[in-house]
């Protein structure tokens, strides 16, 4: 509404409360000092990040940015050296070592246990992909939707390893087997990409995979005549943890966030989010 002019035309001061509500929506639509945001979520000093600044290594939505710079952490896309910065409050990201015999999704209309009663109840969280009841393991559960959705797509490629025993004779699974699992085997929904796949002990096989399709890992084995009797993830992308105890878990820290996010964006432009994979 038009504030009303006096005689003489010099228009008054507004009221001290409307000034200050005036100054805090003009802070909140300029952002925080890019430097500053940076230094909160462990960059290191303010000096550091503007270094990182000056150098040319922070971009804000794809464009170099520059010392002095503000952003809005809610709608801003920040990234150092190409990786997404994990900048906004109340994200959370555990890794969960699964126990067997729990389910991963969100609610059981059966009752069964779920992976959501292993971590605390707020905020809400989400299993990032699946793992059988039966396969124990790493398990990242997040209330971060985008990463979740970029780690689930089946372009980003990101790593899975498996260490899958399974049902041979005593001199373990044959090379002609093993060779299979590593060109590709063909599933009733195609061929699988090609694989890692290494016997570190007869019967014990490793095996590091890109796609997530459903209960993959065991399909892949049974179709080569070599059904799973246990499988465990132990490394998703650049997470591992050899000493989170089973039906543990823990906070990522801010690098792992860092590192999981860089994993997925160098093909992030690229990809189409309409063609979700089904596991991870
Ligand atoms: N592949 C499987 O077969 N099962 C899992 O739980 C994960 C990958």
């Amino acid at each position: 509404m038009p504030r009303n002019t006096p005689p003489g035309g010099a228009v008054p001061e507004p009221p001290l409360w409307e000034q200050m509500a005036d100054r805090a929506r003009d802070a909140a639509e300029e952002g925080e000092r890019l430097q500053k945001v940076l230094a909160r979520v462990g960059f290191g000093s303010r000096r550091i990040c503007e270094e990182l600044i000056s150098d040319g290594r922070v971009t804000v939505n794809g464009d170099i940015a520059v010392l002095g710079r503000r952003v809005n952490v809610a709608h801003d896309d920040i990234r150092v050296d190409g990786a997404p910065v994990g900048v906004l409050p109340g994200l959370v990201y555990y890794l969960l070592n699964k126990p067997e015999g729990v389910i991963t999704t969100a609610s059981d209309e059966h009752g069964r246990d779920t992976v959501l009663g292993l971590v605390p109840e707020e905020p809400r969280v989400f299993p990032v992909g699946r793992l059988d009841r039966d396969t124990t393991g790493l398990l990242i559960i997040t209330n971060d939707g985008q990463l979740a959705q970029h780690l689930t797509h089946p372009s980003k490629g990101v790593e899975k390893e498996y260490i899958a025993e399974v049902e041979c004779s005593s001199k373990g699974v044959p090379a002609g087997a093993l060779r299979e699992l590593r060109d590709g085997v063909m599933l009733d929904d195609g061929i699988t990409a090609p694989a890692e796949v290494g016997q570190p002990e007869p019967g014990v096989l490793r095996i590091v995979i890109h796609e997530g399709r459903n209960r993959q890992v065991r399909r892949m084995c049974e179709a080569v005549g070599h059904p799973v009797i246990r499988l465990v993830r132990t490394r998703i992308g650049p997470l591992r943890d050899t000493r989170l105890p089973p039906g543990r878990w823990r906070s990522l820290t801010l690098d792992e966030v860092r590192e999981l996010s860089g994993s997925v964006s160098a093909s992030a432009d690229d990809f189409d989010m309409e063609d979700e994979g089904d596991e991870f």
